[in-house]
């Protein structure tokens, strides 16, 4: 049985919680570009386990909402410094979440105006809000295996970026329908190549981005978020079970992954199923909201072996002192989870404050 408080070790950190801060993207990086606000930001939250990141774009076509942050400029990796020093300076750990929005994106977010990409020409059906109006996401460009092989350099070149930031590994993001949620689902992924038309060809994609972020920087460092059952940004699935099966039988090859983090999107029978089939250290985001109780729950019954929480720590940047203090617990305003200042940022007060 374990606790939030037992110490946990992955790859080369030793943690000392497996209360964990799941990925947000609060898109305060303007050009891309992570400031002091979000060093501020997430140093005041360094007493997670770990910290993830809101979500990374690896190039430019990955992007896929404003003012969200990106690790392949020179400027971006020297604005990320300024965060892993600030959170490293508190004693915390923390991954940069790679995240390549595929066909969840919009041509008015890169210079050439041009589409999104994604595996097959199919619409998400669902829009980018950008600050003022909600801009529906256009029929992506299916991607070529030129196509192919540039992303997967851009998720290697990534997660370098991020060593080189002082970050201590990388989540690559397979979750919440981005481009590679948007290959392994049959309702995205209409493809006839290798990277389509069976359970196992859709997975290659998945494996081959975490294949190419392991050669960069090692498996210890590297960890895989999915969220099978999902249905966010017009994704569809018709047999979760068997495509979650054939991803991590893809992944059989790894040993020593830092992580597998999968969001719980439907029932808990299915994770458990992949819990089973997963040998290394399993995180589990059981999206219950401010509702602690699931996660606590989770753990004592070893459903995991570590817990990702996001909307908590919004509001609450000193999470884990609240929970041994039995609380108060605060509640973050929804108007300003995206973008803006500091204001529903870093103006949450700690309970010492
Ligand atoms: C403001 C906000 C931004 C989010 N951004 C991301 C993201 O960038 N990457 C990601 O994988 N999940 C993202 N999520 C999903 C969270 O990581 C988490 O799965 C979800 O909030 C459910 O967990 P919770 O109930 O503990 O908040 C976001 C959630 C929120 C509330």
């Amino acid at each position: 049985m374990s606790d939030l408080f037992d110490p946990i070790r992955i790859g080369r950190m030793d943690l000392p919680n497996r209360l964990f801060m799941a990925p947000m993207t609060r898109s305060r990086s303007h050009g891309g570009v992570p400031g002091g606000i979000v060093a501020e930001y997430y140093a005041q939250r360094a007493t997670a386990g770990l910290i993830i990141t809101e979500g990374t774009q690896p190039s430019v076509r990955g992007q896929g909402y404003t003012d969200t942050p990106g690790l392949h400029s020179a400027e971006q990796i020297e604005g990320w410094k300024r965060v892993t020093d600030a959170v490293h300076e508190r004693g915390g750990h923390i991954f940069a979440q790679i995240m390549h929005s595929g066909r969840v994106g919009h041509p008015s977010l890169y210079p050439d105006g041009g589409l999104p990409v994604g595996p097959s020409a199919i619409s998400s059906g669902a829009s980018m809000y950008d600050g003022k109006q909600a801009l529906p996401h256009p029929v992506p460009r299916e991607m070529d295996s030129s196509d192919i092989a540039e992303a997967l350099d851009d998720f290697a070149s990534a997660a370098r970026n991020a060593v080189t930031a002082g970050f201590d590994g990388v989540e690559v993001h397979g979750a919440n329908g981005y481009l590679i949620e948007q290959f392994l689902s049959d309702g995205s992924n209409q493809r006839t190549d290798e990277y389509g038309g069976s359970a196992e060809n859709r997975a290659r994609f998945a494996v081959e981005v975490v294949d190419a972020v392991v050669d960069a920087i090692g498996a210890d460092r590297t960890g895989l978020r999915v969220s099978p059952e999902n249905t966010f940004n017009g994704i569809s699935q018709s047999d979760p079970l068997e495509q979650y099966l054939a991803l991590l039988d893809g992944l059989r090859h790894h040993s020593g992954l830092a992580y597998l983090h999968l969001t719980e999107s439907g029932s808990a029978e299915y994770t458990q199923r992949l819990r089973k089939e997963w040998r290394g250290t399993f995180v589990l985001n059981t999206a219950s909201g401010t509702d602690l109780g699931p996660v606590t729950r989770a753990l004592a019954e070893e459903r995991a072996d570590a817990v990702a929480v996001g909307a908590s720590w919004i509001a609450n940047p000193d999470l884990p002192a609240r929970i041994r203090a039995g609380g108060p617990f605060a509640t973050g305003d929804r108007a300003t989870y995206y973008g803006g200042d500091h204001r529903g940022y870093t103006d949450y007060p700690a309970l010492d404050a």
